[in-house]
């Protein structure tokens, strides 16, 4: 038997329409005042005025801080939390991708305890309680509405995490009209970014445990099984739907197991040359998982689960074709790039290589033990 502690988001709702019932869940915590935390691009996509105008026809008080920006920084935190404080707010409620998602999760605890963000980067550090909080994701992606972090580029430029479990939502509402709106290389590189939550959270070294397993492996059928329909041209409601309920079954699953390499050869990419976080981890899945293959067992296990036919072969041959169904993905999603095509020159492979090196926490909980002479063959091969 093995021990574990499975948390969760206290309320999940998957409703088509249901951001016009955002006010409800903010009323039924007592709540009468919020702040709308957003980007320009769900502004434009309308999904903002949509849940804007459920909250003051509710009766409520709103304010906004909507120039949230891709991989977003302390300042937009403070500036955020300014606007929270300054209307005594009483409730925080994020609408957008990831990065969104994220800025309002660290608002809830700054604007709360009036502290900085250098008292709760790391592992447990929330002291005080935070403001009801409120996740409704655009993307399907990063799952952030159900995990217990937060990301956030520090004044340095690198990305650091808040992880606390006072970070789960009170409530995630997923609408899946809202991600009709995604561009398709969004839908795209955010989905892919999904998948390897669930990859990850599945072949996690020492937190695994069967409830992170059940929730990967359903969420790997539903993402890899929608993702390039989800992707294309069309509307696809239903693919898109299964696509928003698979990211946040991965987010749960990594949200108590934990990523890995594939996000600690991903992050370096992103903050060195500002690659999408789900695009950097589209660079990065297929050379880890061909590195890790000889060591995991994990990857034939996924292959047979999902794929009956495989049920009779050999561990390699149930481990060659998952990852070329990966591979089949990205090519069809015409995301098998290479790094010198998107500004990454050959000397910069060492400070790439340290980078990822140095992402102790993740490499970790890789299936297999990647040295610095590792870190810089990996990035070679996708060079
Ligand atoms: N907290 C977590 O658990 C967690 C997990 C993974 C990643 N992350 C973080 O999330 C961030 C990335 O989030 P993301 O990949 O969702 O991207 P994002 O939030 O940065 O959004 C990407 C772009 O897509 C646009 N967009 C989003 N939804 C849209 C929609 N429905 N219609 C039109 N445009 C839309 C946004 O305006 C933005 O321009 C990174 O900072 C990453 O580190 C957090
Ligand atoms: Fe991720």
């Amino acid at each position: 038997m093995k021990n574990f502690t499975f948390c969760t988001t206290r309320t999940i709702v998957n409703e088509k329409g249901g951001v016009s019932r955002a006010a409800e869940f903010a009323a039924g915590l007592g709540c009468k005042r919020a702040l709308i935390v957003t980007d320009k691009g769900v502004v434009a996509a309308g999904h903002y005025d949509k849940l804007a105008r459920c909250f003051s026809g509710a009766g409520f008080n709103v304010c906004d801080y909507r120039d949230v920006g891709p991989d977003p920084s302390e300042k937009m935190v403070y500036a955020a939390a300014d606007v929270a404080t300054g209307n005594g707010v009483d409730c925080v409620v994020g609408i957008g991708g990831g990065s969104a998602l994220d800025v309002a999760k660290a608002v809830s605890v700054v604007a709360e305890n009036r502290i900085r963000l250098d008292e709760i980067f790391g592992v447990e550090r929330v002291a005080g309680a935070r403001l009801p909080l409120i996740l409704i994701p655009t993307t399907a992606g990063t799952g952030s509405e159900v995990t217990y972090s937060s990301v956030i580029t520090a004044a340095d430029g690198k990305k650091k995490v808040v992880i606390s479990n006072k970070l789960y939502a009170d409530v995630a509402l997923l609408d899946v009209e809202l991600t009709a709106t995604m561009p398709p290389f969004v839908a795209a590189t955010t989905g892919v970014d999904a998948i390897v939550h669930a990859i990850e959270a599945f072949t996690s070294v020492s937190k695994k445990n069967p409830i992170s397993d059940m929730l990967a492996l359903e969420a790997l059928r539903l993402l890899l099984g929608n993702i390039e329909q989800a992707a294309g041209a069309g509307e696809h409601e239903e693919a898109r739907s299964d696509m928003l309920l698979g990211a946040m079954l991965a987010g749960q699953a990594f949200s108590n197991a934990s990523v890995a390499s594939v996000h600690g050869f991903a992050y370096p990419l992103g903050e060195m040359f500002h690659l999408s976080h789900g695009f950097s981890n589209s660079l990065m899945i297929s050379p880890i998982l061909r590195f890790n293959a000889s060591a995991t067992r994990h990857y034939a296990e996924i292959g047979r689960r999902l794929f009956p036919e495989l049920s009779s072969g050999s561990d390699e041959a149930a481990t060659d074709f998952f990852i070329q169904k990966i591979d089949a993905i990205l090519a069809a999603l015409k995301l098998d790039k290479k790094l010198r095509d998107l500004g990454v020159r050959e000397q910069d492979v060492e400070e790439l290589a340290r980078g990822a090196f140095g992402q102790e926490r993740l490499n970790a909980n890789n299936p297999r033990k990647i040295g610095l002479e590792d870190a810089r063959a990996i990035y070679r091969e996708v060079f």
